[in-house]
């Protein structure tokens, strides 16, 4: 666990990404934060020593991450984990057994999977609802309810959660409200503004940005509920090594302008594919089409570079991901590069069919996640790819 100082929310926020939690080192002055590469810290005596004793517990450069990204989230405590679900884990570990949890039923399928799969072999148990129906989430509300846990947008549905609803619902329950901030990031979408306990992020994708890490992110706001994460971050152990913190730091400090051109880009090759009459639907919250479009505006700034595509078939789905030349097939998002992905068979294969089907996400739906090359070459690209 990581504090923020004053100095690290002292500025906006594409000041914060550059200088939040990376004061010019002590030691030599190096302006790029060190990577402190080491497992243990010498001692001065018992119990005397400078504030480091064992590198699960802290480590500088993992608490310089974990300052800037809770400077980023406009919390006050950081806490830095081996991957995205390392960190879901990790914080659903406040539960006990019989506790239950409401969560949106389009969430990461690795989330379903671990919540389905195994958190439910160990008492707790999960209700999956349509978190763009608040009534919906307030009905699966029961006495033993205690997280209400949700993506927005989702993956890959690119559906709405409308926060300050969700926030109300939770505040009235005394629920811990949990949101993945991971395809808004902190420059689009402020959950702490509607009343979020905890920011999870997958800093795998656009916070690191560069696709050559794996790391998870919370934040937090309150000092108690801080302090019981920090138990479960250094109990449980699942931090990241020094030098994948400073990879994402690295990425971290672009995040503002990396996110204002994935939007630029976003919302041309939405536009295009929308009036393309060779696919049968498009997800993206940025088109006035999007059912949610209003919410859309309402609660996020920007509608960054994520968005999805019915193509008819599996058949089809197949021929566009084999055909592209510049994106590329592959898991994950958020990086620089265009990635295209198939959610039924890739991202979400663990999630069960017939739920995956009654929420849209057919074996013909193809993800994006747009990057920030030039719009026009990768119009061209999609152009060629979907074929005549
Ligand atoms: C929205 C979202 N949350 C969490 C995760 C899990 O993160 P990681 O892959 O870093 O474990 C992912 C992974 O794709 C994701 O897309």
């Amino acid at each position: 666990m990581t504090h923020i100082t004053d100095a690290d929310a002292a500025h906006r926020l594409a000041t914060r990404a550059i200088h939040a939690g990376q004061e010019p080192d002590p030691l030599a002055g190096a302006v790029t934060f060190p990577i402190f590469q080491t497992s243990t810290y010498v001692q001065q005596g018992i119990g005397r020593n400078k504030g480091y004793e064992y590198a699960r517990t802290s480590n500088p450069t993992r608490q310089a991450l974990e300052r800037n990204v809770a400077a980023l989230e406009g919390g006050t405590h950081g806490f830095a984990f081996a991957s995205g679900m390392a960190a879901v884990d990790s914080l659903l570990k406040l539960l006990s057994a019989g506790d239950h949890v409401v969560c949106g039923e389009n969430v990461y399928g690795g989330v379903h999977r671990l919540m389905d799969k195994i958190l439910s072999r160990m008492g707790l148990t999960f209700t999956f609802v349509d978190t763009r129906d608040p009534a919906a989430v307030e009905r699966a509300v029961t006495p033993r309810t205690k997280v209400l846990y949700g993506e927005t947008p989702t993956n890959p549905m690119m559906r709405l959660a409308d926060l300050a609803a969700m926030g109300r619902i939770a505040k009235a329950h005394g629920l811990l409200f949990v949101v993945d901030n991971t395809f808004a990031t902190p420059v689009f979408q402020r959950p702490f503004e509607s009343d979020a306990d905890i920011v999870v992020h997958s800093t795998t994708k656009y916070l690191n940005g560069h696709s050559d890490m794996v790391g998870g992110l919370v934040v937090v706001r309150e000092d108690a509920l801080a302090e019981r994460l920090a138990y479960i971050q250094n109990a449980a152990g699942a931090v990241p090594g020094p030098f994948d913190c400073w990879l994402a730091l690295r990425g971290l400090k672009t995040l503002a302008v990396r996110m204002r051109q994935h939007d630029a880009n976003g919302r041309r090759i939405a536009e295009w594919l929308a009036a393309d009459q060779r696919i049968r639907a498009i997800y993206y919250p940025g088109l006035p089409s999007h059912p949610q479009h209003e919410l859309a505006k309402r609660q996020m700034s920007g509608f960054g570079g994520m968005m999805s595509i019915e193509t008819g078939s599996l058949e089809r789905a197949g021929r566009v991901v084999e055909r592209v030349k510049l994106f590329v097939l592959a898991e994950s998002l958020g990086g620089v590069e265009s990635l295209i992905g198939h959610p039924a068979t890739m991202t979400h294969a663990a999630v069960p069919k017939a739920m995956r089907e009654a929420m849209g996400l057919t074996d013909g739906l193809v993800r994006l996640s747009v990057g920030i090359e030039d719009a026009d070459d990768l119009i061209a690209d999609l152009d060629q790819a979907l074929g005549s």
